[in-house]
């Protein structure tokens, strides 16, 4: 017989057709997160899983799921996954690094200039029918050429990210927990400086890691009060890495002049008082979400769903076992 998957949201048909030919397929392709007991239902008797962040991977689903040998993450963050748990249980748990980088620096790019530049404001009073004529002072906004780019995160999206400021002839500072090689910040033109000059510094500050309890509300009221009252905050990596209420509290006295939103502490649900902010671009989540880089997505972690229990191996392999 061959093994059972659960695919617990929507994916594309040869993402499933692919795993079809390995293991009986069992897909939720109405697209409904599954609630945590439904999730436990549906994994019961499954030995691998296609998971989005939308699902929660912790020790008690793991308790009722005594078959599961895989998990297989549509994402780059896993903070939805307990590699803990998954460990103690000899799962694999694989995510999907790399396929994203590019989309999601494009996007990050997108909101830059959205923020920068006022985009969602002045289409809103466009179609709102406001707009009598041109004026000389109708929107004026802040340029990003020649501006200072501080990228706070440099892994392989930070990177991205700052290559491509080098068509906007900025300068990018970047602060990380370890410091780049000379020869990647050289092809990245980029500068290291601590994390106090950063947020001191940087016209346009864009925020690039994971989440975890390390990175919890890394931009929080203290920060955001040691940035410049013009600066701009650009967050397409996690909800929780800001701490929301705090921003919305910044940009509402001043603090700092604008943000651009991917992510949301506690997603969908969105602090009500971002939607009363002009100066906010807020967009849902969806970063990556280029067609190429979404099938990609899927298709990688299908792959290291395969391979996991086929072969008691995987691709992106995030808790492989450690030699004692
Ligand atoms: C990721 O891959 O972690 C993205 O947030 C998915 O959209």
């Amino acid at each position: 017989m061959k093994p059972r998957v659960l695919v617990t949201r929507e994916v594309f048909d040869d993402v499933l057709a692919h795993l079809a030919k390995y293991f009986e397929v069992t897909s939720n392709q109405t697209d409904v997160p599954f609630k945590s007991e439904a999730l436990a239902q549906a994994l019961a008797d499954k030995d691998g899983a296609l998971t989005a962040l939308t699902d929660r991977v912790d020790a008690a689903l793991i308790a009722r799921c005594p078959r599961l040998k895989a998990v297989c993450n549509i994402a780059v963050g896993y903070n939805n996954l307990d590699l803990k748990a998954c460990s103690a249980r000899g799962i694999i748990a694989t995510n999907t690094p790399g396929v994203l980088d590019d989309a999601t620096a494009d996007f990050t790019w997108a909101l830059i200039l959205a923020t920068a530049r006022r985009l969602s404001e002045a289409e809103r009073y466009l179609r709102a029918g406001q707009w009598s004529g041109w004026k000389l002072k109708q929107f004026l906004s802040s340029d990003v050429h020649h501006a200072t780019l501080g990228i706070l995160g440099m892994g392989r999206i930070g990177q991205a990210v700052a290559r491509r400021a080098r068509g906007f002839d900025m300068t990018v500072l970047y602060h990380n927990t370890r410091r780049l090689s000379a020869e990647i910040e050289k092809s990245c033109h980029v500068a290291y400086v601590t994390k106090d000059e950063l947020l001191a510094r940087a016209d346009i500050l864009s925020l690039h890691m994971p989440y975890s309890s390390v990175t919890h509300h890394i931009i929080g009221a203290p920060e955001l009060t040691r940035m410049k009252s013009s600066a701009i905050l650009i967050n397409a990596a996690r909800g929780g890495v800001v701490d929301d209420a705090a921003l919305i509290d910044a940009l509402k006295q001043g603090k700092i002049a604008a943000a651009g939103l991917d992510v949301f502490e506690n997603e969908p649900a969105l602090n009500p008082d971002f939607l009363k902010l002009p100066n906010v671009v807020l967009t849902p989540h969806i970063a990556s979400s280029s067609t190429a880089t979404r099938r990609r997505m899927a298709m990688t972690a299908a792959e290291s769903l395969v391979a996991a229990l086929t072969t008691g191996r995987a691709p992106n392999w995030l808790n492989p076992p450690v030699a004692t």
